[in-house]
């Protein structure tokens, strides 16, 4: 009886299996592979549309959309709309989010060699900048989290900074006592308690707040942020002091850009350099355009430095370097235009 069942049975066992094989047949063949897949890339970041950053983010979108359409997402998030910085960095690194451009103060918890970057009048302008970037140490520089699962893709400028401040600041003394709004970066820390001041840690999107209920006196930022902050509302004066760098790491999660199809990831890459090269010599007028929308508010007043003042900056923030040398290491001090005589 048995054996007569199981006769009976083993034709439609095996009728069984083909059609389950049949079904996963038809299933792979359904299924996207790699050429029907979309890869989305959100892209958050906290400054305006209108900033070096934001303009940067567009392009890129837009020229994703028109060479790798129907294959590349790229969706950006602008003004903090989706998150801060210190929150993109973490999902960054979960593949929560695909691609950030957060400011290089911001990546010294994943390396202290990102501190060459904050060093106060340690770059005089974005052309020095760009030629330490280019060198042998900063391509080492956009790699060097690359373990961490965060791959640097390219430097985009911001600007130079201003002080912003409710007294005029000629002299580094008139700086004395007063509370500033920094990025996280305990470089940012040293150099403010250098001036006398206080500093104050504190996410971008806070600042305006901040200013206009008095919890700080002042802040550090490019024209491009002062300008779209509207920060030129809350706070009198703006001194000219170009005392600092503030530019972005334009990175990826490592494992989502090494799993992308050969193919997509060389266009990206082209795409990347494009943008990069076109942020880079926009940046400069774009701030310069913003400072002169803020001064034609008549709400800030601007403060320009004497050369004598200007001295005064610098030797009072000048051992700050010497504070930061030795976790930033000698070779990526030397390789700065000022550093090789620090
Ligand atoms: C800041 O926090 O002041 C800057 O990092 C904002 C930015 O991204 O330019």
């Amino acid at each position: 009886m048995k054996i007569q069942n199981f006769k009976h049975f083993q034709p439609r066992l095996v009728l069984l299996i083909y059609m389950v094989l049949i079904f996963q047949l038809v299933l792979t063949s359904c299924a996207p592979d790699d050429k029907e897949k979309i890869f989305v890339i959100k892209f958050p970041h906290v400054t305006a549309p209108a900033t070096p950053k934001g303009q940067g983010a567009e392009r890129l979108r837009q020229l994703v959309d028109e060479r790798l359409g129907g294959r590349v997402k790229v969706e950006i998030y602008p003004s903090s709309q989706l998150m801060n910085d210190d929150d993109s960095l973490e999902a960054l690194a979960f593949g929560e989010v695909q691609m950030i451009a957060v400011s290089l103060s911001k990546f010294d918890r994943l390396s202290p060699r990102f501190q060459v970057f904050d060093l106060p009048f340690l770059f005089t302008d974005l052309q020095e900048v760009e030629e330490f970037q280019a060198s042998e140490t900063g391509l080492m520089l956009l790699r060097t989290i690359e373990n961490k699962g965060f791959l640097g893709l390219g430097f985009w400028h911001n600007g130079m900074k201003q002080f912003g401040a409710p007294i005029p600041l000629n002299n580094p003394a008139d700086a004395a006592g007063l509370k500033f709004r920094i990025m996280v970066s305990d470089v940012l820390q040293a150099q403010i308690l250098a001036m006398d001041a206080v500093p104050q840690k504190m996410a971008f999107s806070e600042v305006y707040q901040a200013l206009q209920s008095g919890a700080i006196d002042g802040q550090e930022n490019t024209w491009s942020n002062i300008w779209s902050q509207k920060f030129f509302e809350v706070q009198p004066y703006i001194t000219q002091s170009n005392h600092g760098y503030l530019g972005y790491l334009l990175a990826v999660n490592t494992e989502f850009w090494r799993t992308l199809p050969d193919d997509i990831r060389t266009e990206l890459e082209a795409i990347v350099a494009e943008v990069t090269a076109e942020v880079n010599a926009r940046a400069e007028a774009i701030n310069l355009e913003h400072r002169d929308l803020v001064l034609a508010t008549g709400k800030s007043v601007l403060v320009e430095l004497s050369e004598k003042d200007l001295e005064d900056w610098r030797a009072m923030m000048r051992p700050v370097w010497d504070q930061f040398a030795d976790e930033i290491g000698d070779d990526v001090m030397q390789a700065t235009a000022a550093g090789k005589v620090h």
